[in-house]
């Protein structure tokens, strides 16, 4: 996998052939990888393009990070990691080495062989897909391309953005110098798949799938990747590439629905826990898969991607109806959640302006800090909206956290506080949003009031009268 490992000898798997009947521009690209000097260009230098970053230039290339954020480049030159993932004594390896650095401008990208553009695909207001990042960086890339570049979108989008937003813009910068597509620069999408906070799972041990807008632009991109990542998987286009992924999220978005919408059953019936019927489903050693309920989707991909599919599918005049149905399904989840700690609540000799509740955990998933559109913004906001007196959160992974202010007005901080035997028992509920590792259950239900467990983050707790003061989704 390493540099040193690779050659630019003949090679057929996997889409790659020898180098010899490539074009001259792509030969010279794949002799460059093989020998460890071509240089790398990663655009966006966030939880996706800061670990890949890394990853080429602990395999050896001369590595340049480019991003807007002066503040994340300033960082990363300084060596300091700013991403739980990482670790620390790496990223500053790597820099004092001169083998990565940050750079705020698009000066030296003449210079780079391999862009991988790891910038953000958001939503609109209207959760139109927002691909302007994209064009930016591809105009940015599109300045000084040169022959013998490959360019490859990371990013999550909707099929067809390869070929139809950074096609055109590079065409015609490329137009100009009367290069062609193919022949002297190459075009493809990788899409990203790492999971922040897997340990098992990282850039180099996780499979990527890869599609050229040429089948020699497929060729060199999987050269390149094969250089950084074990495992490479070579599809017919860019858009094969950007609807797998898309498949891969809105699978897990459509089975946590399931699972949430049977949760809500669970406790309507009685006597059956979802938990414990995941758990017996999960027995099955074949056809089954195990999702959990929980409060609601967040991150930057699940709630959002699904929705880029959605917006290119009505355009085709189609319907996507199990992503309108999941969507709603797990959006309606913290509002679920808020139901469940109100009647906790009223339970107690508390009026709702004079109670008190604490969140645990407000990141969007256990052992990260990313709060991007984590679901307890929502439920810290709809417990504002229905009066209860304060509201604070605990995260240690999370120094601050602002949620929406009532009735749509401008976002409010959340106090932190520590987590005390005092705190726990002078909330009136504690909700556990997201169900870090570092939470000790034991501890949790021996001090407070009364909890309202969303992750099963619990379990743990056996003694009967703990059990009781616990409130489990899924289970009544
Ligand atoms: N976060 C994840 O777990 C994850 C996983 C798989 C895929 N993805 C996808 O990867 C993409 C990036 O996600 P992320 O979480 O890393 O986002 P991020 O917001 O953490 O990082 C993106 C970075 O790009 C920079 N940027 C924006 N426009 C730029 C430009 N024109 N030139 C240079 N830098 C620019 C931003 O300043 C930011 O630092 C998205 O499409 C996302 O859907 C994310």
């Amino acid at each position: 996998m390493s540099p040193s490992h690779l050659s630019a000898a003949p090679h057929s798997e996997n889409g790659s052939v020898a180098a010899a009947s490539l074009p001259s521009a792509a030969a010279q690209l794949v002799e460059r990888l093989g020998t460890g000097r071509a240089t790398i260009g990663v655009v966006g230098l966030g939880y996706v393009g800061l670990p890949l970053a890394v990853e080429c230039a602990d395999q050896g290339f001369e590595t340049l990070g480019i991003d807007l954020d002066a503040d994340r480049v300033g960082q990363l030159n300084a060596g300091e990691n700013y991403l739980d993932d990482l670790e620390d004594e790496t990223v500053r390896r790597l820099v004092d080495d001169d083998r990565l650095k940050g750079t705020t401008d698009f000066d030296r990208a003449a210079d780079v062989d391999v862009f991988f553009v790891c910038v953000p695909t958001p939503v609109t207001d209207t959760n139109e897909p927002d691909t302007s990042y994209i064009q930016s960086a591809a105009e940015s890339i599109a300045e000084s391309l040169r022959p013998g570049q490959l360019i490859v979108l990371r990013s999550t989008t909707y099929p067809s953005t390869t070929e139809e937003v950074v096609q055109p813009i590079l065409a015609e910068a490329a137009e100009a110098q009367g290069l062609e597509l193919g022949e002297d620069y190459f075009l493809a999408h990788s899409p990203e798949r790492i999971d922040p906070g897997n340990e098992e799972y990282t850039t180099a041990n996780t499979p990527v799938v890869v599609g050229g807008a040429t089948e020699t632009g497929t060729q060199v991109a999987v050269r390149a990747l094969e250089a950084i990542v074990n495992e490479v998987h070579a599809v017919a286009n860019p858009k094969v590439a950007e609807m797998e992924k898309l498949l891969e999220n809105i699978f897990r978005s459509v089975n946590i629905a399931l699972v949430n919408e049977l949760a809500q059953l669970c406790e309507r019936i009685g006597d059956v826990s979802m938990w414990e019927v995941v758990q017996a489903a999960a027995t099955k050693p074949f056809g089954y898969m195990p999702f959990y309920p929980g409060p609601g989707l967040g991150g930057h991909c699940i709630p959002i991607d699904p929705h880029y599919l959605s917006w290119l599918a009505r355009k085709h005049d189609f319907e996507t109806s199990f992503i309108t149905l999941s969507a709603r399904i797990n959006e309606q989840m913290p509002f679920y959640v808020v139901e469940s700690v109100v009647e906790e609540i009223a339970r107690r000799p508390v009026a709702l302006p004079e109670a008190e509740v604490l969140v645990l955990g407000v990141a969007f998933k256990r052992n990260v800090d990313d709060t991007r559109h984590a679901p307890a913004a929502t439920i810290i906001r709809l417990l504002r909206e229905k009066g209860i007196g304060a509201v604070r959160y605990h995260d240690p992974h999370v120094e601050a956290f602002q949620a929406p202010g009532r009735d749509g007005g401008a976002a409010v901080d959340v106090p932190p506080v520590d987590l005390t035997p005092e705190v726990l028992r002078r909330h009136d509920a504690a909700v556990i949003v997201t169900d870090h590792d570092a939470f000790d259950p034991h501890f949790i239900a021996e001090h407070a009031r009364s909890i309202v467990d969303t992750r099963n983050a619990l379990e743990a707790v056996t003694d009967p009268g703990l059990r009781e003061k616990i409130t489990l989704l899924g289970s009544s």
